[in-house]
């Protein structure tokens, strides 16, 4: 027998979003035609000028390429930063006292939390959300509060119950992202406003984690760190997984008030040293040479194309389910209660059956609370609109073989 595993390990669940993706891994290997929506990948590969310009950095400065980065990131690459930051969001920082260079936006939230919450304080988040905020309470010893979504006001969380879990003493924060993921919802202004208002007030900690700010289709991003107040509560998690599609490469950045960066980089510095370098470099190299502009040009119709094909169809296969188009983000939220009713299947067992059976994988609205199970999550922009129409034709087939049954 091993010796005792920690409290926080076993407590942890295993994320239901990575059994699919397991699932998926799986069948594509038995050669399936697996037709994805469960990814929360950008749907194109990254920009081709910038690859070119990586490998020739790697071989000609290998060393330089490969050795630690400097802890809180490359200077250049936090002026950088700060300009691309001024440029969409009109915001001054200052580049070395206000930025961490993280390994994605995941280990910004992990500082966050570590840098300002004691174990047994709380964590205000909005349910559903992305699944890597759960395993934060678990993972710091932070109890989690809850304030709900649901579809039918539009999945902006309810002011009441902010202001009622903004008023205890042990919330010490509140983490929320716009666009959201899994329902890609854009937080309306007034709400945002609301929170900053509260947090200022109350002395709470505000991560605003905006991952997705430059996935838009109608409008532009809310830029609440504008808010009064909001520079000395709010603290920004961002990432270049989804604007300029490396994922891989596990870069983000936190910025905020320097009093808290200044104790986040020190935690940064113990937990991963530094962000990856040649992750580093080419984000260096898409933001110099006006790369990430151009890529965004390209993309983002094409988003939007598929964005329209997927609800559209998803309109046409699955008439009966409830479903937003959403302005922003890479994801449907559909509530498929109506289907779930039909067949008897919990949301897990619908996502399994049609992974198993038509080889179409979505994620089960619960991998995002457990009270989300009458959801289902669709990425949109990793399929073209073609496959996008098949996958959701294939999804309405199982379900009229189950009604049949
Ligand atoms: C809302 C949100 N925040 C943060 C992240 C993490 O991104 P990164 O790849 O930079 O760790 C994601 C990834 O899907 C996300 O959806």
């Amino acid at each position: 027998m091993v010796p005792p595993i920690s409290r926080r390990a076993v407590e942890t669940p295993v994320s239901p979003h990575r059994v699919l993706v397991d699932l998926a891994l799986e069948l594509k290997a038995k050669g399936k035609d697996v037709i994805s929506f469960h990814a929360g990948q950008p749907g194109f590969p990254p920009a081709r000028e910038a690859i070119e310009e990586l490998v020739k950095l790697l071989r000609e400065q290998t060393f330089a390429t490969c050795c630690y980065a400097p802890s809180k990131g490359y200077p250049r690459l936090r002026e950088l930063i700060a300009e691309d930051i001024k440029k969409y969001g009109g915001l001054d920082l200052h580049p070395l006292k206000q930025i961490v260079v993280t390994v994605g936006g995941a280990e910004a939230l992990n500082i966050a939390v570590l840098t300002a919450l004691n174990p047994g304080e709380k964590l205000l988040l909005f349910s559903p959300t992305y699944s890597v905020y759960w395993g934060l309470g678990t993972i710091h010893g932070v109890q989690v509060e809850v304030c709900k979504q649901e579809i039918d006001t539009e999945f902006q969380p309810d002011p009441e119950c902010i202001k009622e879990k903004l008023s205890d003493e042990k919330v010490r924060a509140v983490l929320f992202a716009s666009p959201g993921n899994p329902t890609s919802r854009v937080i309306k202004e007034d709400i945002a406003k609301l929170i900053v208002d509260l947090a200022y007030e109350k002395k709470k900690w505000v991560f605003y984690d905006q991952a997705y700010r430059h996935i838009y289709y109608e409008g532009s991003h809310l830029w609440i760190q504008r808010y009064t107040g909001a520079e000395e509560v709010v603290v920004t998690i961002d990432s270049f997984s989804k604007d300029i599609a490396i994922p891989g490469f596990r870069l983000g950045y936190m910025f905020g008030p320097e009093e808290f960066i200044k104790h986040a980089g020190k935690l940064k510095g113990y937990l991963t040293i530094s962000a990856p370098n040649i992750s580093q470099k080419i984000a260096m190299i898409y933001l110099e040479k006006g790369i990430k502009e151009k890529y965004l040009r390209e993309v983002i119709p094409k988003y939007r194309e598929r964005r329209d094909a997927a609800y559209t169809a998803l309109r046409k296969y699955l008439p009966e389910a409830n479903v937003i188009k959403p302005r922003a983000g890479m994801y449907l939220f559909p509530d498929i209660s109506a289907y779930l009713e039909k067949t008897g299947l919990t949301d897990v067992e619908f996502a399994r059956r049609i992974a198993e059976e038509k080889y179409v994988v979505m994620l089960p609205g619960s991998a995002f609370h457990p009270g989300s199970n009458r959801y289902l999550r669709v990425t949109f922009v990793t399929e073209p609109p073609e496959r996008i129409e098949e996958g959701l034709k294939r999804v309405s087939e199982v379900i009229e073989e189950l009604e049949k049954k």
